[in-house]
């Protein structure tokens, strides 16, 4: 039988239909570190590898230091993102080698209109977790404390176009839900979208399900087919609520898989 979605033989298709997976990321320059929430290339490649096929194309919307095109490139596949932010954009370029793969500089929800519909074989994607990077959770030990001794950009930027600047959680999972739906009217009919998300605990106390209302809101417009669950099995641990209450470490992101529906099947549940 033809492999219709990838070049994997039968034991490495197997082994990525495992729910969790633990990746260790090669060091990362001192340009990609200065971005507060870079994701493994090594990440990227295994989905990639996956939902596409030699020469086929990539998209990243929310592509910051341009991890997906970097992955894409050394996959055998074509890549392009989107980034607002023109210094991470700007590393994203050094590092992409193929003229022929590219960075779109600016608000994705402007930018989406230059991408042709249903161009796309496969998205891979990461957004501003909220606006969680903008507040203060000190502790000694927080990786926060530790990025600002050595001087490193603790969120994305002061723009007001940044997702990650929304002060209102319904506001923006709104904008966020319009941005994937917009995405996926550029991926090809049946091919893939994966979101790489967490779950976290706001600086209130309150434990904010971004993955999940995620996954339930976009389920109008795509199918929700699973979810892989990235072990960050290196990361420090943080002594958050000794003796007085469950705070917990949150070292694992959810791959949120979903796949686009057949034209007709999309008219039908619409
Ligand atoms: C989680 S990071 C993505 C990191 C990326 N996966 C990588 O490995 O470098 C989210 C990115 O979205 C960008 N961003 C925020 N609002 C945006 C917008 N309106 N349009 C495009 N990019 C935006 C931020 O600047 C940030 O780089």
């Amino acid at each position: 039988m033809i492999n219709k979605l990838n070049e994997l033989n039968g034991k490495e298709w197997l082994k990525f239909t495992k729910s969790w997976f633990v990746i260790n990321p090669k060091a990362r320059t001192k340009d990609e570190v200065n971005h507060p929430a870079k994701y493994p290339e090594e990440l990227a490649s295994e989905f990639i590898k996956f939902f596409t096929k030699s020469n086929e194309i990539v998209f990243d919307p929310f592509v910051g230091v341009g991890s997906t095109v970097v992955a894409a490139e050394e996959c055998g596949r074509k890549g392009f993102g989107i980034e607002l932010n023109e210094e991470f954009a700007n590393v994203a370029k050094k590092r992409i080698k193929n003229k022929n793969n590219y960075i779109l500089v600016g608000d994705c929800r402007k930018l989406l209109s230059k991408v042709k519909n249903e161009s796309v074989d496969f998205i891979m994607t990461s957004p501003p977790y909220w606006n969680i990077l903008k507040k203060k959770r000190g502790h000694s030990d927080s990786q926060h404390a530790e990025r600002l001794n050595k001087g490193l950009r603790l969120y994305y930027s002061d723009n007001n176009l940044d997702l990650g600047n929304i002060e209102n959680y319904n506001v923006f999972l709104n904008e966020l839900v319009k941005i994937f739906k917009k995405s996926l009217n550029k991926l090809k009919s049946e091919k893939y979208l994966v979101i790489v998300i967490q779950n976290f605990r706001n600086n209130d106390g309150k434990y904010i399900t971004l993955a999940w209302d995620i996954a339930r809101r976009m389920d109008r417009y795509v199918d929700f087919v699973g979810e892989k669950i990235w072990i960050q099995e290196n990361k420090k641990l943080g002594i958050w609520g000794f003796k007085s209450a469950f705070v917990p470490n949150v070292h694992h992101h959810y791959c949120l898989i979903f796949r686009k529906r057949k034209e007709n099947e999309r008219i039908k549940n619409s």
